[in-house]
């Protein structure tokens, strides 16, 4: 293939990729977005093939790889768990971190390229940045995955004088950078690269190990931000128009998420990155200065839930964690298409960090086959819960406490919630008075019009199900 071949196909792919993030911004043409997004790899994976710094010898070394890769990724895709998803993301952003910082290495001993002057010590910069945040993404991302799968504590780890560590790390690190461009030769320049190395990959587990539990979601989507910009280093170290181009999509898109889930968490994000939040355990993650929620809690049956949704008009379901544990959406479908067909207006309220992981709720309730129009965002239906008769919480905790707006000692103070107390009746579906991810009580169980129906979310919902069409 000509390199005129190859740069045509790069600028298609890369059009793609980007009709392929607009696409993902919406559940209905996201299904498109996707297809975008595969057509554009294919692309790009066989324009850089077949391109012309590829030789034959090369193809069979890629084939190859591509086989090995190719066959863990189809294998870990069909067997991960929806909940374990965030892990799989986890480690992925550790292979794109581990790719950089060897393709940083193998440029710098390639001796076939003869730079000299400005080329060679910008390129020079390259490979130590490339290096840098590879290696950061790598150890970063490991240790995330040890956190989201348990292996590791949720409870952020404080070295006294960290963050003065963390200045005297990045100090080193400009001075070795400088003693770097200065070396005479691939092998004194060595020395400053894997000591550069060594405290990238420190620094990285330092800075997840000091973010607690409740800040993972934001710092899984940095990392993905941090991988879409070891992806552009990278693309610098060989001259890839397409992977600069790609990793710095990646890069802002990620960085924006993170942005997004700071706000919807109510976290300043400089103080995710500081640490220090959340054990990510079941207690509390700080001490509340309110009193604890006190009062009964009323419980309720699943044939008296049935008769609260067939007399109710209105109804807003909130689905949460629970419902993914559970695999409770295709009974939640069934139930709002009977409800639907008996006239009762029946919508979701989606929050933007329901689940684990972004956009958790809407894949599960897409995969159910529940109409998009009726699947709303938190913010365009929480000024409707007053004239709403039922609010159904299915497995869902953190997303509706309202602790959040009445407690500012609550470690989740000031987090936009669903306010689904302000309901005629909200009706809680969850097995135990257990606490949610944040570790923190929920004063909505013991208010006057809030009804628990303690049980499986599916099992439950089944019952109920049964008791709407008897
Ligand atoms: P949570 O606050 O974690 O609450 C989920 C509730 O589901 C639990 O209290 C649990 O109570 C219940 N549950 C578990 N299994 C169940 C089952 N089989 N049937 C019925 N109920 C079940 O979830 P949420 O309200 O969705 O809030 C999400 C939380 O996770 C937020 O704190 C968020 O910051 C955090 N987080 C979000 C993400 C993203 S990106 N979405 C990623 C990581 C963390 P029982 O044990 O009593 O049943």
């Amino acid at each position: 293939m000509s390199g005129n071949i190859a740069t045509v196909s790069y600028i298609g792919a890369t059009i793609l990729f980007i009709l392929s993030l607009g696409g993902l911004s919406n559940p209905e043409s996201s299904r498109r977005g996707n297809l975008y997004g595969m057509i554009g790899m294919a692309i790009a994976v066989l324009a850089t093939v077949f391109g012309p710094h590829v030789t034959p010898a090369g193809i069979s070394w890629i084939v190859g790889a591509m086989v090995i890769g190719g066959s863990v990724g189809l294998y870990a895709a069909r067997t991960v768990q929806m909940t374990q998803m965030p892990e799989l993301v986890a480690l992925m952003h550790s292979l794109v971190g581990l790719a950089a910082a060897l393709v940083g290495f193998a440029s710098y001993i390639d001796n076939s390229i003869e730079l000299v002057g400005a080329e060679k010590s910008i390129h020079e910069i390259e490979i130590y940045v490339g290096i840098l945040i590879g290696a950061v993404t790598f150890s970063g991302s490991l240790i995330a995955f040890g956190k989201l799968k348990g292996l590791i504590g949720g409870k952020p780890l404080l070295l006294p004088a960290r963050h003065w560590l963390n200045l005297a790390g990045l100090l080193t690190v400009i001075w070795f950078g400088n003693a770097f461009l200065h070396a005479e030769s691939v092998s004194a320049g060595m020395i400053p690269l894997i000591v550069m190395t060594i405290i990238a990959l420190l620094f990285g587990i330092h800075m997840v190990m000091a973010i607690g539990g409740a800040d993972m979601p934001v710092v899984v989507s940095m990392l993905n931000s941090y991988s879409g910009w070891a992806a552009a280093a990278t693309g610098f170290m060989l001259s890839n128009d397409l992977l600069i181009v790609v990793g710095a999509l990646v890069g802002s898109s990620g960085a924006i998420l993170s942005y997004i889930m700071c706000r919807a968490m109510n976290r300043n994000f400089i103080s995710v990155i500081a640490g220090g939040f959340g054990t990510g355990g079941g207690k509390p993650a700080a001490k509340s200065t309110a009193a604890e929620p006190a009062g009964e809690v009323v419980p309720i049956s699943s044939v008296e839930t049935a008769e609260l949704l067939r007399d109710a008009k209105s109804v807003i379901i909130v689905p949460g964690y629970g419902m993914a544990v559970a695999q409770a959406q295709h009974t939640v479908y069934e139930i709002t298409k009977f409800l639907r067909e008996k006239g009762v207006n029946i919508r979701f309220g989606i929050h933007p960090v329901a689940g684990r992981m972004p956009g958790h709720m809407n894949v599960l309730l897409a995969e159910a086959r529940v109409p998009y129009d009726i699947v709303m965002e938190m913010d365009e239906l929480n000024d409707d819960f007053p004239q709403t008769d039922v609010a159904m919480v299915i497995g869902a905790n953190d997303i509706v406490n309202p602790a959040a707006q009445d407690d500012p000692g609550s470690p989740i103070a000031g987090m936009p919630v669903l306010e689904v107390w302000k309901a005629k009746t909200s009706i809680v579906m969850k097995r135990s008075m257990a606490s949610g991810y944040a570790g923190v009580d929920n004063p909505l169980f013991y208010k006057e019009n809030n009804r628990m129906l303690f049980g499986d979310a599916k099992k439950m919902l089944d019952e109920v199900l049964v008791a709407l069409k008897t």
